[in-house]
C-alpha cells in the first residue's frame, strides 16, 4: 500500500489529520501539500495526484478540498483514475468493492475529522470484489476512450 495525498487551503487541516492516520498505520505515502494556509487552486493539486495515479506511480490517491467536489471533477479527467467523493464509510467501502476507486476525495467542510478518518480507513481496508463488477469497471475505461473521441470540446 502506497499513496499520494494533497489538498487545497480549504482541505489543509483535514489533510493533516489524514496524514497522521497514515503515519499511525505505517502506510507509505507522499504528501504533496500545500504546507501553508494561503489560498491555492484545487485543480493544481488534483492534477498532481491524478497524474501520479494515472501514470501508475502510485496505486492510490487522496484529495481533500472544501467539498471534495472540485477535486473529484479534476481527478476524473485523467485516464485510469476512478475518483470517488465519499461522505460516509459505506460509500468508501462500496467505492472500493464495486467501483475499484483509486482516488478518494473528501470535503473538510462536509465531514468531521472522525468521519473522515473512518472513510479513509474503510477505503484502505476494502479490496475490489471483481467478478460482476469487473466488466462494469472495464466499461468505465471504454467510456473514457469514447469521451476522448468526442468533439468539439466546449470552450470557456
Ligand atoms: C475553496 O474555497 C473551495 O471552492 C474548494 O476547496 C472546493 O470546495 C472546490 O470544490
Amino acid at each position: 500500500m502506497k499513496l499520494i495525498i494533497a489538498s487545497d487551503h480549504a482541505g489543509l487541516e483535514l489533510r493533516r489529520e489524514l496524514v497522521s492516520l497514515l503515519k499511525e498505520q505505517g502506510i507509505d505515502h507522499e504528501d504533496v501539500g500545500p504546507s501553508t494556509p494561503e489560498s491555492v487552486d484545487y485543480p493544481d493539486f488534483a492534477r498532481e495526484v491524478a497524474k501520479a495515479v494515472s501514470e501508475g506511480r502510485y496505486p492510490f490517491g487522496v484529495l481533500v478540498c472544501g467539498t471534495g467536489i472540485g477535486m473529484s471533477m479534476v481527478a476524473n479527467k485523467y485516464r485510469g483514475v476512478r475518483a470517488a467523493l465519499c461522505t460516509t464509510e459505506f460509500e468508501a467501502r462500496m467505492a472500493r468493492a464495486h467501483n475499484d476507486a483509486n482516488v478518494l476525495c473528501v470535503g473538510q467542510r462536509v465531514v468531521g475529522v472522525g468521519v473522515a478518518r473512518g472513510i479513509l480507513e474503510a477505503f484502505l481496508a476494502t479490496p475490489f470484489e471483481g467478478g460482476r463488477h469487473q466488466k462494469r469497471v472495464d466499461k468505465i475505461r471504454e467510456a473514457e476512450s469514447e469521451g476522448g473521441r468526442q468533439g468539439p470540446q466546449p470552450r470557456e
